[in-house]
């Protein structure tokens, strides 16, 4: 079965996921195309809509982002936003120009009708960026929308589908701004929205099943999110026939090899592999204090051991892995690629020939988590935070030894346990305990005391990209410090981290 599909056609913009997201929360699927393709997109995928983003070009620039006409003419309804407004009106024989004053920021709008503002209060606020507007329409579009020094802030052709606006309705500070990509979606391009967690997981199990065929299945499983669910959904298809190896190489945190195990060999029934490899990576960790090196050591033994085991597995063709959409929008450009290459510790093995299966290659992160709880995987692994590849390698900082570990383990476990209690588990992105090599002076009791001190970090953030410091209350932070100190030993001090990202890195190595 074919979903309903809109295609965002990008032309550089800086919200472009943000529009995709809109589109996907309304439950259409969508998909980003680079607007050099758009036409060849548009006749495979036969789309039910299109929406242009906006950009930073001028759409009067020699050589700027363009669109071939006859995209207007194949009946489809198409929404121009910003930039994607300017060549609408542009193609279509408007025109569009440099107005003395640039319009920035939340501005008042006013929108005299169209089905795009069905429902929509008619005096508003919207977000503009831009410096170039449409100052003559095209022939058989009139104006719905003008803001004071804006008088085309939003045109349609009704009979033709096609509707542009020069405000930005994906993003927060437009006020009913999705309501207007939802009208868009439902009352122009008459979509039902289906494309809901349970047809996904259907579509994908037929999908899977088509793939691999009875051929044997790979999947390194880590336990996190992406990995997780994209191992149940394709156990789900081909049962058996995968087979999932989990390394735990003795940085993970408190209990959750065993949750592992327990979870996907005892609740799921799927075939686990858990290889105990943790002296290995501690004996190749000792003496280690570089934290890129331990990284790369950390990566490289991953690769060997998983190896090992697979070839004990003979003939398996095909391997599972957790890609998500993210990852593939951003894998396409130079820029995301670079940070990306300093995050690949726990990739595969480059040279294994095996096929991939990457079932979740279309999903944000929200619909994983979505499809994951569909598939019965318990609550508190699906919102995990992020856990780095060479886990507590780069939280124990300077040289790893299992001491070190099992101290932080205790104390991470603690902070993360009250953490929840406080009902904050969910409001940041990511918190942990780190270990820095560093002992401090005391006193318990009547005793002096020379101790390590542990670092406490909580940030929120949306993609790890850049975060701000999480303020959590006093009285929590209190209760941690107090427990922290009491229950683990060899700790007698805590330390709280206000630092953002920039200009720290959300990882202390
Ligand atoms: P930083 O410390 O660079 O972290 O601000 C950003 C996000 O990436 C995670 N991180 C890693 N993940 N391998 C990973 O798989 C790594 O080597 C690595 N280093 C950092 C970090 O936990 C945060 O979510």
């Amino acid at each position: 079965m074919k979903h309903e599909t809109v295609l965002i056609i990008d032309f550089g913009g800086q919200y472009n996921q943000l529009i995709a997201r809109r589109v996907r929360e309304a439950k259409v699927y969508c998909e980003i195309v680079p607007y050099k393709k758009a036409m060849e997109k548009i006749k495979e995928v036969k789309p039910e809509g299109i929406i242009f983003t906006g950009g930073p070009s001028s759409v009067n620039d020699p050589g700027a982002p363009d669109i071939q006409a006859e995209i207007f003419d194949l009946g489809i309804p198409i929404l121009g936003i910003c930039y994607g407004a300017q060549l609408t009106a542009k193609t279509l024989g408007g025109s569009v120009a440099k107005p003395e004053k640039r319009e920035y920021g939340k501005t008042e709008i006013n929108y005299t009708g169209g089905k795009l503002f069905k429902d929509v209060d008619k005096s508003n606020i919207c977000w503009m960026s831009h410096t170039d507007q449409i100052d003559k329409l095209p022939e058989g579009f009139t104006i719905t929308a003008a803001t004071h020094d804006c008088p085309v802030a939003a045109m349609e052709n009704v009979d033709k589908k096609l509707y542009a606006l020069q405000f930005h309705p994906e993003v927060e500070h437009t006020v009913q701004g999705y309501k207007i990509i939802r009208n868009f979606l439902f009352e122009v391009c008459a979509l039902s929205g289906d494309f809901t967690s349970d047809s996904f997981i259907d579509d994908k199990v037929r999908l899977i099943r088509q793939q691999v065929g009875d051929k044997k299945t790979l999947c390194a499983l880590s336990g996190g999110v992406d990995s997780s669910v994209a191992a149940v959904l394709v156990h789900k298809a081909i049962g058996d026939n995968l087979t999932c190896i989990f390394v735990d190489h003795g940085l993970l945190r408190k209990n959750e090899g065993d949750d592992v195990e327990r979870i996907f060999r005892d609740e799921f029934s799927m075939n686990l592999i858990r290889v105990n490899a943790q002296e290995r990576f501690l004996s190749k960790l000792a003496g280690v204090t570089d934290p890129e090196r331990k990284r790369k050591i950390i990566g490289e033994e991953f690769i060997r051991v998983f190896e090992e085991e697979s070839k004990k597995l003979g003939d398996v063709e095909f391997l599972v892995q957790g890609t998500i959409y993210p990852d593939v929008i951003e894998s396409g450009t130079d820029e995301a690629a670079v940070i990306k290459s300093h995050h690949n510790v726990g990739g595969l093995p480059e040279d294994m020939k095996l096929s991939l299966v990457e079932p979740l290659r279309e999903l944000f992160k929200d619909e994983v988590r979505n499809v994951g709880l569909e598939l019965g995987i318990p609550e508190y692994l699906i919102f995990r935070h992020p856990f780095p590849g060479p886990g507590l390698g780069i939280r124990v900082l300077g040289e790893v030894t299992e001491e070190k570990c099992d101290i932080l383990r205790e104390a991470d476990a603690i902070y993360r346990e009250e953490l929840e209690k406080a009902g904050l588990g969910r409001k940041i992105w990511q918190a942990f305990a780190t270990l820095p090599d560093v002992k401090t002076v005391g006193v318990m009791g009547d005793e002096r005391t020379y101790s390590y001190m542990v670092g406490l970090r909580a940030i929120t953030s949306t993609d790890g990209m850049t975060g701000e410091f999480y303020p959590i209350p006093y009285e929590v932070l209190g209760t941690i410090s107090t427990r922290i100190v009491n229950e683990v030993k060899g700790v007698n001090r805590v330390v709280y981290d206000v630092t953002g990202k920039p200009p720290a890195t959300i990882e202390w190595e």
